[in-house]
């Protein structure tokens, strides 16, 4: 099956195939071409170049991007997008002055969550849980990291995995799953017995039943020590699999460096860094994971994304969909925010957003970036003047088609 798009007005995000990441210095360029050509063969680009000298492919299917920009399909490597329900409940009390630890001290929060997760079937988990990946794509999402961690017991956390797993069956965009069995602690248990549960019998067991890519931690005050994330991670490593951690979105506890050690992937969140973290992360091949959106919505600091460039460190931005604190997984919209609130610009933001996205959940080698024989994940703007347009009508959705494996999604 071939399909070529022609005219384009911008083709963007053009990189070598074998850049798994952009470093620092280099976020703050998209390299393009203008009025431009994109040839795609069987779900893959196949080739791309000027207009004027686009060669004779005879009669094939053609979309026409007169006056749009075609850019890679958003790569969000942060996602709890398989939930149950909501905590609307919570975000009123929050309005009133409640803060999320304290909700979460009164049962909230994740508990909250959790008991929900425990009382739904399989089936209605995966419909409900698939209708709303559905209309991410249509956002725009080409590829979604998606954790468990709302189980917090064996049965609850499988039946998560499960879910993923028939999602990466069922659905055309990439998808890879996190095993977060250590999200928080479950009520009824102390907090030692529960990490052993984790990680002698859940990590194990799920690995062998290929239900796990990347394995996760909350690192924080109240919830899992550094030494808890060492004991995680490196079990983790020695089975082959690699870590992503939720850490320092309260405090900075020593997780950045705990979760560089055990060579993690990437390290999420980062709203609170001191100098120690910095020095970790430099040199370092984890990937800082900023989610403006949970900023956003709980009213906490923003992650200093300006302090890691200035350090040479470069970033990955992702939505972090979950009921809790952030209850929106439109990329669109988090690319807005990420200019406006992380001070960045554009290129900055889809840098962040398409190939460092990629890199932080494994995937850059088949996507993330305009390159021959990487996915046809493409986005097709509205007719807009420049990429500036794109975070600039902030809460508008201006991807007027969206490809996955070149197949337009409806
Ligand atoms: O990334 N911080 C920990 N975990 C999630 C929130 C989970 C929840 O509140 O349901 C996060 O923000
Ligand atoms: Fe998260």
């Amino acid at each position: 099956m071939s399909k070529l798009i022609t005219n384009i007005k911008q083709l963007t995000q053009i990189r070598d195939k074998d850049i798994s990441f952009i470093s620092a210095k280099k976020m703050d360029k998209l390299p393009s071409i203008s009025d431009a050509y994109l040839l795609i063969e069987n779900g893959v680009i196949n080739d791309f170049g000027k207009m004027s000298e686009i060669p004779n492919f005879g009669n094939i299917e053609t979309i026409n991007a007169k006056d749009k920009i075609v850019l890679p399909a958003w790569c969000d490597s942060h996602s709890h997008s398989v939930h149950t329900g909501n905590r609307s409940d919570e975000y009123m009390q929050r309005i009133k002055g409640a803060s999320y630890q304290q909700i979460a001290e009164n049962g909230g929060g994740i508990l909250k969550s959790s008991s929900q997760i425990n009382a739904v079937s399989t089936d209605d988990l995966y419909t409900e849980s698939k209708n709303r990946i559905l209309s991410l794509i249509k956002q725009g999402t080409g590829s979604l990291e998606i954790k468990s961690g709302y189980g917090l017991n064996y049965e609850s956390e499988l039946k998560m995995l499960e879910v993923i797993s028939r999602l990466k069956n069922s659905l055309p965009i990439e998808i890879k799953s996190t095993f977060l069995g250590a999200h928080a602690i479950p009520k009824n248990y102390k907090k030692d017995d529960y990490l052993k549960l984790v990680i002698d019998k859940m990590l194990p067991d799920f690995i062998d039943k290929k239900l796990v890519d990347f394995v996760d931690i909350f690192c924080e005050e109240n919830y899992f020590s550094v030494d808890d994330t060492k004991l995680l991670c490196n079990k983790a490593y020695e089975l082959g699999v690699a870590s992503k951690i939720h850490t320092n979105q309260f405090n900075s506890i020593g997780g950045i460096k705990a979760g560089v050690e055990c060579g993690a992937l990437s390290v999420d969140h980062l709203e609170v860094i001191n100098q120690d973290d910095i020095w970790a992360l430099k040199q370092s091949k984890t990937m800082p994971v900023l989610l403006p959106g949970c900023s956003f919505f709980l009213g906490i600091d923003y992650a200093n994304a300006r302090n890691l460039l200035n350090n040479g460190i470069p970033f990955a931005i992702a939505s972090d969909f979950n009921p809790g604190s952030c209850p929106t997984g439109n990329m669109n919209f988090i690319i807005s925010l990420a200019c406006n609130k992380l001070k960045i610009t554009s290129e900055q933001a889809i840098n962040a957003a398409t190939l460092n996205g990629a890199y932080a959940m494994g995937v850059s080698k088949k996507t993330g970036s305009i390159s021959k024989g990487k996915l046809a994940n493409l986005l097709i703007t509205e007719k807009i003047d420049s990429i500036d347009d794109l975070p600039y009508y902030f809460g508008e959705n201006l991807i007027e088609k969206v490809l996955i494996r070149g197949e337009e999604i409806n």
